[in-house]
């Protein structure tokens, strides 16, 4: 099955991708038979290219890593915003991984909405629009019988959210709790060892994990928009992110972390999404938790999420939960899984 693809933001995600695509050309023909070409990139930098038979992927990322510019690259069409990337190319298959923004979710939504009302299926790891919007743009794919993959806006390529929908059929998710921001336990590790705040935090930016504006980490919004996700998708509410109790870590001291470890705990960021008579309820704060506990022994980039369900206490996953290599893989899954499922 051949794909057309058309990538909205080619940063360190969307390489990342590109990347995996290229590596993986054979397996994904041989496992998957599917043959993926890529049709427009647009990228607010890197400038924009369009080719309906489709761009050199291995000179795509050339130009991309080495001379930082997509526009010594010849192609029939050059220089198109993103919207009218997704308007006049060939894609059947729109690849979002353009900023997050908590405020009003642009210029994705606008991309995510564009590219569906024209039928094509959206991957993305882009979390304003599904914090934000989730029920619309779910309702505008159903109505145009196209998929929208969002698996990478959670715990990255850990595939937290398959894991809830497809893997945990049959019971119902009571509550969820888990690390989703990479970059703050990244800190909170490299504290207790002694590193202090501000070189972890230059560290986690260097190492691709915190968000262009690392406010949205360090106060919390990034794993808040996570947990609003996660219950939104799993457990069939609509939580919007000023619904949730939030605080930073930015409060905390070394001396507060090695208090804490001192009583047999450990302070950890965590998010809760549980239902209750009252709807569900979610907060996202620094706990200090049993030393243990499951979530007290996540250290670094590694997040994790726990499922309660009503068959089974708990269900955890842990994995990788930021940075570009695992973002890329996360948006490779949704990419197979829309393959496989138009094969059905
Ligand atoms: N800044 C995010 C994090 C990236 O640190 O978890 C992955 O969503």
């Amino acid at each position: 099955m051949s794909f057309k693809l058309a990538f909205i933001g080619f940063g360190r995600v969307g390489q990342s991708l590109a990347g995996l695509l290229n590596r993986k050309r054979n397996e994904l023909k041989e496992r998957y038979d599917l043959e993926p070409t890529v049709v427009g990139v647009s990228d607010i930098q890197l400038g924009s290219v369009m080719d309906p038979e489709g761009l050199d992927l291995p000179r795509l990322l050339q130009h991309a890593r080495r001379e930082g510019s997509l526009r010594g690259i010849s192609a029939p069409e050059k220089g198109l915003s993103s919207l009218d990337t997704i308007r006049r190319s060939s894609a059947d298959l729109v690849i979002e991984v353009t900023w997050s923004n908590l405020a009003d979710a642009e210029p994705g939504l606008s991309h995510i909405r564009t590219a569906l009302k024209k039928g094509c299926h959206v991957v993305t790891s882009n979390k304003g629009p599904i914090a934000l919007k989730l029920r619309e743009l779910q309702g505008l794919a159903d109505g145009n019988g196209v998929q929208l993959g969002f698996e990478g806006t959670v715990l990255s390529g850990t595939p937290a959210i398959r894991l809830g929908r497809e893997a945990l059929l049959g019971g119902e998710i009571l509550s969820i709790e888990g690390i989703l921001n990479g970059t703050t336990n990244y800190i909170l590790s490299e504290m207790e060892r002694d590193v202090s705040y501000e070189e972890a935090l230059e560290e986690a930016k260097r190492l691709g994990y915190a968000e262009a504006d690392p406010t949205a980490d360090v106060e919390a919004w990034d794993p808040t928009a996570k947990i609003v996700i996660l219950a939104n998708a799993l457990m069939d509410c609509d939580l919007r992110i000023g619904d949730v109790e939030r605080e930073g870590i930015t409060g905390l001291s070394k001396d507060d972390l090695m208090k804490a470890i001192k009583q047999d705990r450990r302070v950890r960021l965590v998010a809760r999404a549980v239902r209750t008579r009252d709807g569900v309820r979610a907060s996202c704060k620094p706990e200090e938790i049993p030393l243990t506990s499951l979530l007290a022994n996540i250290h670094g980039v590694t997040n994790a999420v726990v499922f309660g369900t009503d068959v089974q206490d708990e269900v955890a996953l842990i994995g990788p939960g930021a940075g570009p290599q695992s973002a890329g893989y996360a948006l490779l899954t949704d990419l197979i899984a829309i393959g496989r499922s138009m094969k059905r």
